[in-house]
C-alpha cells in the first residue's frame, strides 16, 4: 500500500521536500502520496510577499513578515541550491545580495522545473494533527469554500516556518503613546516612517535591517533599544544605540540609563514564537530560537512520535540548503533508506547537539556548527555535495564586511560554491538602490 505524507506549508522548507521526493521519483523510484497544504494562494513562504497585516481575507493571522525593498541580509552564495545553481536559474551569475523578489524568482524556477505545483492544495490551512491508531488523522480548512475535512497520513512534515507569530512584549505607557506601535512582522513599507524619529527595540536582524531600510528612506533618527548588549556597528550620525527602554510617556521614550528620546513610532524588532496551535499537544514543538532545538532527532524527527518530521525549525545562518538537507534527509527515513535509533538514542542525538552548540563560544562557532550540521545530513543521502567550509568562509567574510560598513556590505561580492564563478560587484550601491525590482537588479 502507498504510504501517505502530508506536508504543511509550502514555503522554502515544504518546497524542498517536495523536490526532494520529486527526484527519487526522477530516479525511478517509487515514491509515497504526498499532499502539500498552504494556506496562502500561492508559494515561496515569506518569500511570497503580501501587503497584508493582521488577518487575511478569510480572516486567518497574516503568514508574512516580509517588508518592500528587503533585500538578503546574507551573501546568496550561503544558501545557493546544490542541484539548482544561481546561474542556471538566471542564465548567468548575479550580484550576491538579491531583493527578495529575486530570491522569490529562484526558489519558485527550481519547483517550477521539478513540475509539483499539483501536489500542493493551495488555500488550504491545517486546523488539526493528532495521532490515533497509529495514523495521523490531519484536519483543513479549503478556506475559497469554507469546508473541512479530515484525512489519514502515514507521516506528517511540518514545515510551516517560525518567523511569523510575533513576540509581542509590553512596556509601561504603550497604551497612551501618541504615535504608532507595530512589530515588525506588520512593518510593510519604510517610507511611513519619513522623517520621523523612530525608536526600534531589538538588536537582532529585524533590528538592523529594519533600521537601516528606514534610514536609506529618509527617516530623521533612529534609536535602537537593547536588552541584552548593543549591536555596536559603525553607525550613521542620526542613530544611537541606547540601553532598554523603561517606559514612555507621551511622546518621550525612557530608557533604563536614564536618559530619555522623543519619538514617532515605536517598532518591536523582538523576535518570533514556535506556533503550532494545529498541532495535538503531544506532538507541538516547544522550543527556543536555537540552532540545536529540543526533541528533534538529527533536528528533524520529532523524538516522541519519529513518523512525525519538522523541518527548518532551527534558527538560520544557512536556510535553504540547509532545508534541502533535512529535506533529503526526512525524505530517506520515509522510505526505510535510513533507520531509525531507539528512543534513548534519539534522545542522546538531541542532549549532544544542545551540549555542542552551547559549548560554542562565538557566532563563527555557530556557523561551522550549522555547517557541520549539513554535512552531517548530506552525507546520510543523495543530495549533491557541496563545498560546505566555502560557504561558512563566504559568512565570515560576511561578518566581516559589515564591521568595515554596515551600510555597505551589501555592495561586496562572493564566489559560488556551487559553480565557482565570482558573483559581479552589482550596478548601484544598495544604499542609492531605491528600485529593488528584479528587472531593475539582474540588469548587472
Ligand atoms: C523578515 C525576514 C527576512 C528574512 N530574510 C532572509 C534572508 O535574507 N535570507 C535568508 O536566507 N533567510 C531569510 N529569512 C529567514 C526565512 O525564515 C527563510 O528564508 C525561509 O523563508 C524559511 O522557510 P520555511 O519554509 O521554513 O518557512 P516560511 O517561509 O515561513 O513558510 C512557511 C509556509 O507555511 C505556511 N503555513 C503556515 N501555517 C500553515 C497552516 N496551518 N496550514 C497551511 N500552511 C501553513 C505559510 O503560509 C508559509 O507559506 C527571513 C525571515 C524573515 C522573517
Ligand atoms: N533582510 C533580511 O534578510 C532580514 C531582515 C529581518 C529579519 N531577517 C531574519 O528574520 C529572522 C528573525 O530575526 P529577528 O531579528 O526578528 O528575531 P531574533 O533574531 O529572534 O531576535 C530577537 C531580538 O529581540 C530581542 N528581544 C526579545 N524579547 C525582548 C524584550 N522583551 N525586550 C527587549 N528585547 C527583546 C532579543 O534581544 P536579546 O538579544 O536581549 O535576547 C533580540 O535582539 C532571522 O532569521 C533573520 O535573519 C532577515
Amino acid at each position: 500500500m502507498t504510504k501517505r505524507i502530508a506536508v504543511i506549508g509550502a514555503g522554502p522548507s515544504g518546497l524542498a521536500q517536495l523536490r526532494a521526493f520529486q527526484s527519487a521519483k526522477q530516479n525511478g523510484e517509487d515514491i509515497p502520496e504526498i499532499v502539500c497544504f498552504e494556506k496562502q494562494a500561492n508559494w515561496g513562504g515569506l518569500w511570497n510577499y503580501t501587503w497584508r497585516t493582521g488577518v487575511d481575507q478569510y480572516g486567518e493571522p497574516v503568514h508574512g513578515s516580509m517588508y518592500r525593498y528587503l533585500w538578503s541580509n546574507g551573501p546568496k552564495e550561503g544558501l545557493e541550491f546544490a542541484d539548482y545553481s544561481f546561474e542556471e536559474h538566471f542564465g548567468k551569475q548575479i550580484a550576491s545580495y538579491p531583493p527578495r523578489a529575486v530570491l522569490f524568482d529562484y526558489i519558485q524556477g527550481r519547483v517550477e522545473k521539478a513540475g509539483v505545483r499539483d501536489w500542493i492544495k493551495f488555500e488550504t490551512v491545517v486546523r488539526r494533527v493528532e495521532f490515533e491508531n497509529g495514523k495521523f488523522s490531519v484536519t483543513v480548512k479549503d478556506l475559497p469554500n469554507d469546508t473541512e475535512s479530515t484525512e489519514e497520513f502515514d507521516h506528517v512534515i511540518c514545515a510551516s516556518g517560525h518567523f511569523s507569530t510575533p513576540n509581542v512584549p509590553q512596556f509601561e505607557g504603550f497604551d497612551s503613546f501618541k504615535g504608532r506601535v507595530l512589530h515588525a512582522h506588520d512593518f510593510r513599507d519604510a517610507l511611513e516612517f519619513k522623517d520621523q524619529d523612530i525608536l526600534i527595540v531589538g538588536t537582532s536582524y529585524s533590528a538592523e535591517d529594519i533600521g537601516s531600510q528606514c534610514w536609506k528612506y529618509g527617516a530623521k533618527s533612529i534609536t535602537v533599544s537593547h536588552r541584552t548588549a548593543a549591536m555596536g556597528y559603525d553607525w550613521p550620525d542620526n542613530w544611537a544605540e541606547v540601553p532598554l527602554l523603561t517606559k514612555v510617556v507621551g511622546k518621550t521614550a525612557h530608557f533604563k540609563d536614564g536618559t530619555t528620546k522623543d519619538v514617532d513610532a515605536i517598532i518591536l524588532c523582538t523576535g518570533y514564537q514556535h506556533h503550532f496551535p494545529f498541532m495535538a499537544e503531544e506532538l507541538r514543538l516547544k522550543t527556543a530560537n536555537r540552532l540545536a532545538t529540543a526533541d528533534l532527532y538529527k533536528g528533524v524527527a520529532w523524538v516522541d512520535n519519529p513518523a512525525l518530521f519538522y523541518l527548518g525549525m532551527q534558527d538560520q545562518w544557512f536556510t535553504f540548503n540547509m532545508f534541502d538537507a533535512q529535506a533529503w534527509w526526512v525524505r530517506d527515513a520515509i522510505m526505510g533508506k535510513i533507520s531509525m535509533p531507539s528512543k534513548s538514542e534519539m534522545e542522546a542525538d538531541v542532549a549532544d547537539r544542545i551540549a555542542r552548540e552551547d559549548s560554542g563560544e562565538d557566532d563563527y562557532a555557530a556557523i561551522w556548527y550549522q555547517g557541520d550540521y549539513i554535512k552531517e545530513l548530506i552525507a546520510e543521502t543523495d543530495y549533491p555535495s557541496f563545498d560546505v567550509e566555502g560557504a561558512c568562509m563566504a559568512f565570515k567574510e560576511w561578518k566581516g564586511h559589515k564591521k568595515a560598513g554596515i551600510m555597505t556590505f551589501r555592495d561586496n561580492c562572493y564566489k559560488s560554491v556551487m559553480t565557482g564563478t565570482m558573483a559581479p560587484i552589482h550596478h548601484t550601491p544598495w544604499k542609492d538602490a531605491l528600485d529593488d525590482s528584479l528587472e531593475v537588479y539582474l540588469q548587472n
